[in-house]
């Protein structure tokens, strides 16, 4: 048999054909920025093990806000990082609290411009650490934390939150924050389900982050890395308990996982490229070990082509810079 002469490198010759020829692109409407925002503080705090990234103050979050809003970045997630924490982690559901102010702060600034997503969770205000309240033996209480994840749901929505985002992996969150925005007026608030969330080393600079004191780890709650089957099993759940989107975390080694889950669910499926994929590359590429843009442009590519509809990353507003 003849061989035909190039048969796959026709199509890869010059720059122009190979834009034909894709079957993915990654555009600026995929990326959604994570944003830090700290009390007490007057300046924005470098987070030391996520080169690039800061805790913001109040005024610095709207100024980032802008910035995104001018890329044509679509959406941020607002995570808190509060002066004070208790054991049931009461600063996340106070109105007056870092989330609260930073919510109504940035709603005031970008309007409808910016979807505005809140990370919906208790470990950052906890100060055992954990995603929940903490029953007496010590475990996790996953009907108490139901109740207190439905409060801290309708403070978000209340100060303008267009989507909360439950990270807690508690059984039956969904359906329990969606009954508390109902109840409360808030049906128009949308509910992005990180609805695979596996336990992962990968978390550890987002933990410095938002100065999580947790001893420990979260296995008795987050999935186990070695489970695809039941990452389809939390996404029928959540959906069926009224997600409107859901997320899988963390993104480069769960691309089996996103590409099982594609062909499942019908709504959008997002990737949360956390900060130790963040960290990593940044590391790397401090040392001239790698070419850091490249990198973030090349895992965040084969995200879309795993099949998921947009990707919380750390590198948003760098990607976006580099893409318009
Ligand atoms: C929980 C939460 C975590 C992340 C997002 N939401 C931390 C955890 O589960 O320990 C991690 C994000 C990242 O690593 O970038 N509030």
């Amino acid at each position: 048999m003849t061989f035909p002469a190039q048969r796959l490198r026709r199509l890869r010759r010059t720059s122009a054909l190979r834009r034909l020829a894709a079957e993915t692109t990654l555009s600026v409407d995929d990326l959604v920025a994570p944003l830090f925002v700290r009390e007490d503080i007057s300046q924005p705090v470098p987070v030391t093990s996520m080169p690039g990234v800061v805790q913001h103050t109040t005024r610095t979050l709207r100024a980032e806000a802008c910035r995104l809003v001018a890329l044509g970045v679509p959406g941020v997630m607002v995570f808190g990082v509060p002066a004070h924490k208790d054991a049931e982690g009461s600063g996340a559901w106070d109105p007056a609290g870092v989330v609260g102010r930073g919510l109504a702060e940035l709603r005031d600034e970008v309007g409808d411009e910016l979807v505005v997503m809140a990370d919906l969770c208790l470990d950052e205000f906890t100060d055992h650490g954990h995603c929940g309240v903490l029953a007496s033996d010590g475990t996790v209480d996953n009907d108490a934390t139901l109740e207190r994840y439905g409060r801290v749901a309708v403070m978000q929505a209340a100060a303008g939150a267009d989507v909360v985002a439950p990270s807690g992996m508690m059984d039956g969150q969904v359906a329990a924050i969606r009954a508390a925005l109902d109840a409360e007026g808030f049906s128009q608030v949308a509910i992005l389900a990180y609805a695979a969330k596996y336990a992962s080393a990968a978390y550890g600079p987002f933990r410095h982050a938002v100065a999580v004191n947790l001893t420990g780890d979260r296995h008795a709650y987050q999935q186990d890395p070695r489970n695809r089957r039941e990452a389809v099993d939390e996404v029928r759940l959540d959906i069926a308990e009224g997600a409107d989107m859901v997320m899988v975390k963390p993104a480069m080694t769960s691309l089996d996982v996103i590409a099982t889950l594609r062909p499942e669910v019908n709504v959008p499926l997002a990737a949360y490229h956390v900060s130790g994929e963040y960290s990593m590359i940044k590391a790397a590429a401090e040392r001239g070990w790698v070419d850091g843009p490249a990198m973030a442009l090349e895992h965040l590519t084969v995200l879309k082509r795993a099949g998921v509809n947009f990707v919380v990353t750390y590198f948003a507003l760098e990607v976006a810079e580099a893409l318009t």
